[in-house]
């Protein structure tokens, strides 16, 4: 039986809980990508998101948090839901988390912080550490409320490809493995949460670019973050992450990435489809399949479209080989977005 697409009524979040009480697992929409939900401290749960999305544990699973109550202190908050342990961290740590979490929760950010015991080793792949993001998608607060626990949830893909940004994606990818796709529309952001380690006396180190810019979390805390082992922003740095891989979100076709600078000289008999990230794609351009993430060059219009538009153009029968357009310089959302489309590169 395929997966039901459920239009998220009371009723049907209700149901969906009931599945999550029972150790199983639901694909729910965030504001970033569609995430595969299971309780986080739930080991049948975590074991079928792995075995699910055939997922290696090395890598670790972010675990998401309903809204403080009214008034709380959004550190107290991680530590009642039995997720970090805030002992270890220094007042300058302990600031900074709560710093960061008024200016960007619920939002795609998410924290990798020094855990408590009874965070189960699966979800965090045996590191002293977990990653926490409160989502601000109205159905995963929802669903959150309705199952009270945190609920651990990758983006609901296949390991290495591209993740869903519909409910249609999550069919086309996990539709003959799960139970239920609860349907919050498109996601509004289209890339994944941007992640960052705070270790215990405050450091920050940025880990993977995504939905907030890696400046606004500079702003937010006066700081300069600071790659390790470079030092500037060169999107084909590694990051000191487990599961960033280089290669991941992949299409099944070849994938070739350009500067707008350095328009490649593709053959002209390849049946070529263009990733074109901003503005009009030049005259006479040949090509099988053109696909404009924002023709206004407006990068959330570019994030929110790109993982579909990958999706479609691996999809098109006419298409054999994928060329994209990196987006013009490497700040903000534009580095977030070339390091999707980096990383998508064909691999021999
Ligand atoms: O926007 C998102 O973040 C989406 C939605 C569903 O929330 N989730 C998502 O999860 O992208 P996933 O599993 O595809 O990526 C999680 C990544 C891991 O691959 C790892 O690099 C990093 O977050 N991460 C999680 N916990 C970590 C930890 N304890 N230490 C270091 N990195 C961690
Ligand atoms: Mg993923």
């Amino acid at each position: 039986m395929p997966a039901e697409i459920l239009i998220p009524t009371d009723e049907c979040i209700a149901r969906a809980a009931r599945v999550l009480a029972k150790g199983g697992v639901v694909a729910m929409p965030t504001e970033t990508v569609y995430g595969l939900a299971g309780i986080a401290f739930d080991e049948r749960a975590l074991a079928s998101i792995f075995a699910v999305k055939e997922r290696p544990t090395f890598d670790p699973l972010i675990c998401h948090v309903p809204e403080r109550a009214a008034g709380e202190d959004w550190l107290e908050h991680l530590v009642s839901q039995g997720l970090v342990d805030a002992r270890v961290l220094t007042k300058t740590a302990s600031e900074r988390v709560r710093q960061l979490a008024e200016r960007f929760w619920p939002g795609p950010l998410t924290m990798v912080l020094p855990k408590q015991p009874g965070v189960p080793d699966l979800a965090t792949s045996g590191l002293p550490t977990v990653g926490v993001r409160c989502p601000r998608h109205p159905v995963a607060q929802r669903l959150l409320a309705a199952v009270g626990a945190p609920l651990a949830a990758p983006s609901a893909n296949r390991f290495g490809r591209i993740s869903p940004t519909t409910p249609q994606h999550v069919m086309s990818e996990l539709g003959d493995r799960i139970e239920l796709i609860l349907d919050g529309g498109p996601c509004e952001i289209g890339l994944e949460s941007t992640v960052i380690l705070i270790d215990s006396v405050g450091e920050v180190l940025f880990l993977r670019p995504g939905g907030i810019a890696k400046e606004a979390i500079e702003f937010a805390l006066d700081i300069r973050i600071v790659l390790s082992g470079a030092d500037d922003l060169k999107v084909d740095t590694p990051l000191p992450s487990p599961g960033l891989l280089a290669s991941h979100y992949a299409p099944r076709k070849p994938l070739h990435t350009f500067r707008r600078e350095a328009w490649p000289r593709a053959d002209a008999h390849a049946r070529l489809g263009w990733l074109i990230s901003s503005g009009k794609p030049p005259d006479g351009l040949q090509g099988a399949r053109i696909e404009v993430l924002s023709p206004t060059g407006d990068l959330n219009e570019a994030a929110r479209r790109l993982f579909g538009a990958l999706r479609s153009l691996d999809e098109a029968v006419e298409v054999d080989e994928i060329w994209a357009e990196l987006c013009p310089g490497d700040a903000g959302l534009a580095y977030a977005i070339n390091d999707r489309l980096l990383k998508a590169r064909h691999r021999p």
